[in-house]
């Protein structure tokens, strides 16, 4: 298994691989509202099997009261190759390089706490930010980036947001 950067040649193939892994609902839902422009190009990562392209994880800015912080997702891996390991290589690759880039204090996603729970994300609790939409009970889950500590004081709820001068660019 191979963890590398995504190429621009690359773009075609993880946007099938994305479509393949997720149900037909996926563009739609509220958490493309925080992504209005280019992912961070550092965090777009693809897991290969020294063949082909067979995983992706993406990571977006965002702005929590005001600060950037990271959104991880999407992360897809090829239907008939999941459960290998790409997705968990994936997750830990892209969490070690955001901390190394020491620009985020956490990294927020919408998914499954069983999946996530062995990477560190906990639930965020629902009533501490606000989601862009409708948003699945349980489904906000946190991390916060090694160096940098939650600051259990901010004032709540927290609107997320989209990170528009970064849409812009
Ligand atoms: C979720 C996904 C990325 C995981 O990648 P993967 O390469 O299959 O996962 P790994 O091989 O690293 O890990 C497999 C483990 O995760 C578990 N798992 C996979 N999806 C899970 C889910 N949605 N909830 C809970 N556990 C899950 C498997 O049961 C397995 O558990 P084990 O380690 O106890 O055996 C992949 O299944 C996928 O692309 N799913 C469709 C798209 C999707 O739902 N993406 C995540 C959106 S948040």
């Amino acid at each position: 298994m191979d963890i590398r950067v995504q190429s621009d040649a690359d773009k075609e193939r993880v946007e099938t691989l994305v479509c393949l892994s997720f149900s037909e609902q996926h563009p739609g839902r509220a958490v493309w509202k925080l992504r209005p422009g280019a992912p961070v190009a550092e965090l777009c990562l693809v897991a290969s099997d020294y063949r082909d392209i067979v995983g992706s994880l993406r990571f977006w800015e965002i702005l929590v009261a005001g600060r950037p912080q990271l959104l991880l997702g999407p992360l897809a891996v090829l239907p008939e190759l999941q459960g290998r390991g790409f997705g968990r290589a994936l997750v830990s690759d892209g969490l070690r390089r955001a901390e190394q880039m020491r620009r985020w204090s956490f990294v927020l996603l919408s998914g499954d706490t069983q999946y996530y729970q062995r990477f560190g994300f906990t639930e965020a609790g629902e009533d501490r930010f606000i989601w862009p939409g409708k948003l699945a009970p349980n489904k906000l889950l946190i991390r916060p980036l090694k160096r940098k500590q939650l600051d259990e004081n901010l004032p709540g709820p927290m609107a997320i947001l989209p990170h528009i001068e970064k849409a812009a660019e």
